[in-house]
């Protein structure tokens, strides 16, 4: 075990932790000795990945969780504030990509389904673990973004918008909490091999007639440091903006994508399937 743990005794919760980059995100804060909520809207695959971090000696608890229903979220956070007196941290890795789609060919519904749990969502958690943390002069909150959000790709447009705007809810989070000793910053991750991803590369190289091995490798090329990036690049980074020597940082995009800027793609004259 760890002797100087970076977050011992502290109570996090991760959205989206079933899978992906929140499960490794859950693991990192753990194993800096973090009491971890994983809230999922996938239930047992969250109990799965709880029961698998136990399984390497780390204290998880797990929790359903529907980010775009606010009444389920506030009764959540004010039942942690209850059993456990405080909520130090909240990360939001929550999120949903969109089927890859000329804009002018986006449904209502795929704009509404990106948009409710990208920034909606965000914005339920953020409210209700940051009245908890504002009363107690305390908190950390990462939110996840995407270089899409600060340099959109083409055919995402509801993913993009949701991802920008969810970078301007953490700057006006981080001005309005300061004052209470809350920090609030975003990681803008660029791409790594999660499910969340392996449906874009299907998606893309369908749209480009191309291989999705090659697609896979066309991004590996793209970034600059050569590689796909692992939920362990992410996780790192968030868990530093959690840590106390982070303790001035607030307000700031970190972008973790091996140097990529944004995700250039040739539109092409296509249709949604
Ligand atoms: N993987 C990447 O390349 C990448 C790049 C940039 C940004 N991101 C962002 O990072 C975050 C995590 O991505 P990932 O790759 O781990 O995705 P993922 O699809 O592997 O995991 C997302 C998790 O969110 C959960 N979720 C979805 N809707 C929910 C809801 N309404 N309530 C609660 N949970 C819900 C899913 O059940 C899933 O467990 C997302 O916000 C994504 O946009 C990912």
């Amino acid at each position: 075990m760890n002797e100087a743990r970076n977050l011992e005794a502290k109570i996090a919760v991760v959205t989206g932790a079933a899978q992906g980059l929140g499960k490794e995100i859950a693991r990192q804060l753990a194993t800096e000795g973090a009491y971890v909520i994983l809230a999922d809207l996938q239930i047992e695959k969250a109990r799965g990945a709880a029961g698998e971090l136990t399984s390497e000696g780390l204290v998880v608890g797990v929790h359903g969780l529907d980010v775009t229903n606010s009444a389920q979220v506030d009764d959540l956070f004010d039942s942690i504030a209850k059993e456990r007196g405080a909520i130090d941290i909240l990360i939001n890795s929550a999120g949903l990509g969109q089927d890859v789609c000329h804009t002018v060919e986006l449904s209502n519904d795929d704009w509404d389904r990106v948009i409710s749990v990208n920034l909606t969502g965000t914005f339920h958690t953020c409210r209700a673990a940051g009245r908890l943390m504002r009363e107690r002069e305390s908190g950390a909150i990462v939110n996840l973004a995407s270089i899409n959000g600060q340099n959109p790709a083409a055919l995402v447009a509801a993913y993009n918008a949701s991802k920008a705007a969810v970078i301007s809810l953490t700057k006006t989070l981080a001005l309005e909490l300061a004052p209470y000793n809350v920090r609030v910053n975003a990681v803008s991750p660029g791409p790594v091999y999660t499910d969340f991803n392996k449906k874009v590369m299907t998606q893309r190289a369908k749209g480009l007639g191309v291989a999705e091995e090659g697609m896979i490798e066309r991004v590996r090329k793209a970034v600059p440091l050569g590689r796909w990036g692992e939920p362990g690049d992410i996780a790192g980074a968030v868990t530093f903006l959690c840590e106390e020597r982070a303790s001035w940082i607030t307000g700031e995009v970190l972008t973790v994508s091996g140097g990529l800027t944004g995700v250039s793609a040739a539109p092409t004259k296509q249709k949604c399937d």
